[in-house]
């Protein structure tokens, strides 16, 4: 603490990203990266836009906006898109969320929002999932200020479907509810359906995990036109240019190769339901995912020590230290020849027990 911070430098307790040791014989299962690299086309359109960045690119992200709408069949003025999703999540809390006005997210949940609650003043009130961790849609009813949760959850990998979504939805006519889909892709509809029902909805995505462009910072929100417009005038009080050229051309170039999106995706989602069953026949339990990783425990084996022992092969896989949480292990879908290590490491562990 230094005597010249502000009191918003104070009071924050800020987010700790998963580990970036990026060493070539790291087997990285700790972030839910895509194993695949990006779409042919995305390295020679960010070469092309090099070519011009001695000048700003453009505020809006028009072409890249026009791109997210023919995919998602919306008009670009039901899309914004900024410098990855987290940044997307602060400004629709700056934008839609009161400071002394009460929201609700699960208590099992991505980790950013309680961070951003205390960074921007707004209170919050964690909704406990059910024992099984699927969402009790009925308790985000009526919440004061808002609602916002991911799914499918993070780090659960459980998704809600679109029914639970619309009575959240429906329950709070006069508050913004924000759906992050980070994960959306490996799972099943997304609420992007209902935006022309829903003028409190907003869908928060990111270009990190099913487009493989996590290095390039690339995250968008779809709803409708108010939202946007909403998210806009935050985005140009804070940073005008807040995706640069390189992003905006290179995430542009993902979203025209639908082949190779379809491709990937399709490979990740078949490795994961192979590697639960697989997790499984090691005595796992499993939580049904609908993500590109595996949420799971094991009933003999300590997951700190799991943790710790993968590491130490050079595995890395992700354990949150939290209540309700703490004996599960959170493991990103890799490909075939990772998944192959990990289960070989894991028998090895298992087998010292
Ligand atoms: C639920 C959820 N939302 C948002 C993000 C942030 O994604 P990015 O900032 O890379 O777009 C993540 C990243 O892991 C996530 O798990």
């Amino acid at each position: 603490m230094s005597r010249f911070w502000s009191e918003m430098a104070r009071r924050t307790e800020p987010y700790v990203p998963g580990e970036q040791l990026n060493r070539m014989e790291i087997i990285k299962l700790n972030t839910n990266e895509n194993p695949y690299p990006p779409a042919p086309g995305v390295t020679e359109a960010i070469r092309d836009a090099a070519e011009n960045l001695r000048l700003y690119p453009s505020p809006t992200a028009d072409s890249l906006r026009e791109a997210i709408a023919e995919t998602e069949n919306l008009v670009p003025d039901q899309v914004f898109a900024a410098n990855g999703s987290d940044e997307v999540l602060a400004f629709s809390f700056m934008a839609f969320f009161n400071p002394g006005k009460v929201i609700r997210f699960p208590d099992v949940s991505y980790s950013f929002y309680p961070v951003y609650s205390n960074l921007f003043g707004v209170p919050f009130e964690e909704v406990p999932l059910r024992a099984d961790f699927t969402l009790d849609t009925e308790a985000f009813s009526e919440a004061e200020g808002g609602v916002i949760l991911p799914n499918p959850n993070a780090p659960t990998g459980i998704y809600e479907p679109l029914d639970g979504i619309r009575s959240i939805l429906e329950g709070n006519p006069d508050r913004v509810v924000i759906i992050d889909e980070a994960y959306i892709d490996f799972a099943g509809p997304s609420a992007a359906k209902l935006i022309s029902e829903f003028d409190n909805l907003l869908v928060i995505r990111t270009t990190s995990k099913s487009r493989s462009l996590a290095g390039l910072r690339v995250g968008y929100a779809l709803g409708q036109p108010e939202l946007i417009e909403g998210l806009v005038r935050i985005k140009d009080s804070f940073n005008s240019y807040t995706t640069d050229r390189l992003a905006q051309a290179g995430a542009e170039a993902a979203f025209r190769n639908v082949d190779y999106f379809e491709e990937t995706t399709g490979k990740i989602i078949a490795a994961r339901d192979r590697s639960a069953t697989h997790l499984a026949e090691l005595g796992f339990t499993v939580l049904p995912s609908s993500a590109n990783f595996l949420f799971c425990t094991h009933p003999e084996a300590d997951a700190e020590r799991l943790y710790t022992e993968l590491k130490s092969r050079n595995i890395l896989v992700r354990h949150f230290g939290k209540p309700r949480i703490k004996d599960y292990l959170r493991i990103t879908v890799g490909t075939e020849e990772q998944m192959a290590k990990l289960f070989g490491a894991l028998e090895d562990i298992l087998n010292q027990n």
